[in-house]
């Protein structure tokens, strides 16, 4: 009697130890899936205009296959060619848009075009608005993403007075900042 008692014992105590082991395997692969599961798949901005500007809007950001789809619909700018950049901080609070900083470039290379190889992350060339002022745009860049080194969540989009020439550096030479905006995350 007193033998079986001391199996059941050790069973049980076995037992116990094989689930307490498998617990932080169990917790981890739920944290992953999670994490997998709220994997960043839209983003947006609301463009708002400088001190003395009038350019506002919308900005989408979308996951594609092949990088991020830019959806922009932009008003009250001058008509022709406007440089839009992402820059590297999401702040937007200086008067004169300055607070967001300089053109994000996490691989600390050349500021360029968007076609270029050698560019900043940030570098979008140029939004062409019609003679009312408005900008309709759309284009895929497979420079930027929702995560990791070259994530553009939480840092801000500018929409210059003047034209990106896509080789002055570091700026394009594209001006005063005539609208603002911070990129954040969208509803899925
Ligand atoms: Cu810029
Ligand atoms: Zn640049």
């Amino acid at each position: 009697m007193k033998f079986k008692y001391n199996i059941l014992l050790l069973t049980f105590l076995i037992l116990t130890f094989l689930t307490i082991c498998s617990y932080p395997q169990q917790m981890k692969s739920k944290i992953k899936d999670k994490m997998m599961k709220e994997q960043i798949t839209k983003a947006v901005c609301v463009i708002q205009p400088t001190k003395g500007h009038k350019a506002h809007g919308l900005i989408i950001f979308s996951k594609v296959e092949n990088g991020i789809k830019v959806v922009a619909n932009i008003h009250g700018l001058k008509s022709g060619k406007h440089g839009f950049h992402i820059h590297e901080y999401g702040d937007c609070s200086a008067v004169d848009g300055t607070s967001a900083g300089g053109h994000f470039n996490p691989e600390n290379i050349n500021h360029g075009g968007p076609m270029d190889n050698v560019r900043h992350v940030g570098d979008l060339g140029n939004i062409i608005a019609d003679v009312y002022g408005n900008v309709e745009f759309e284009f895929i860049d497979s420079s930027l993403n929702f995560g990791g080194q070259h994530s553009i969540i939480g840092r801000a989009v500018i929409i210059h007075e003047g034209e990106d020439d896509l080789h002055t550096q570091p700026t394009g030479a594209a001006g005063p900042r005539a609208g603002c905006g911070v990129i954040g995350i969208a509803k899925q």
